[in-house]
């Protein structure tokens, strides 16, 4: 009896777990949308910059690590926005997105930079 409500708890903790991750995942994309005006900063960066800050390829800092952006997130955004249109090192100007604006840039570089904040 006393295991059974012990599991049930522990369910209980899963789920309440699961919903808060849900939440705060679908969170992001809906504050995106509306600080960029409908242009879609997560889907642009999985089609332009997530092959390299993804894996991490030729250096590029890993979106999600925390460790790879706390370095450059000091510098700030000016500097990482700037040196993101232009291009730095390995780092093709634009990310290769010759679509994008300065300000959709600027927007995906936000994304990245939010969702590398330390835990
Ligand atoms: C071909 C691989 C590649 C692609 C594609 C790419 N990046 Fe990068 N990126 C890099 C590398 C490598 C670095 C590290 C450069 C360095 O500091 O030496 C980097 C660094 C950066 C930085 C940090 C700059 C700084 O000043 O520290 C930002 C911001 C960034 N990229 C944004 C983007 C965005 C936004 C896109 C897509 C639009 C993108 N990148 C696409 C390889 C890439």
């Amino acid at each position: 009896m006393l295991v059974t409500s012990k599991a049930a708890r522990f369910g209980l903790l899963v789920a309440g777990v699961m919903l808060a991750g849900s939440i705060s995942a679908n969170d992001k994309p809906l504050q995106l949308a509306q600080l960029t005006d409908g242009f879609d900063a997560e889907k642009t960066y999985m089609q332009s910059c997530f092959a390299c800050h993804s894996s991490g390829a030729a250096g590029a800092p890993r979106v999600g690590n925390a460790d790879d952006w706390a370095m450059r997130i000091e510098k700030g955004m000016d500097v990482l926005v700037a040196n993101s249109i232009s291009g730095v090192n390995a780092m093709p100007p634009k990310g290769l997105c010759f679509t994008c604006s300065d300000e959709d840039i600027k927007a995906v570089v936000q994304y990245m930079v939010d969702k590398s904040q330390p835990e």
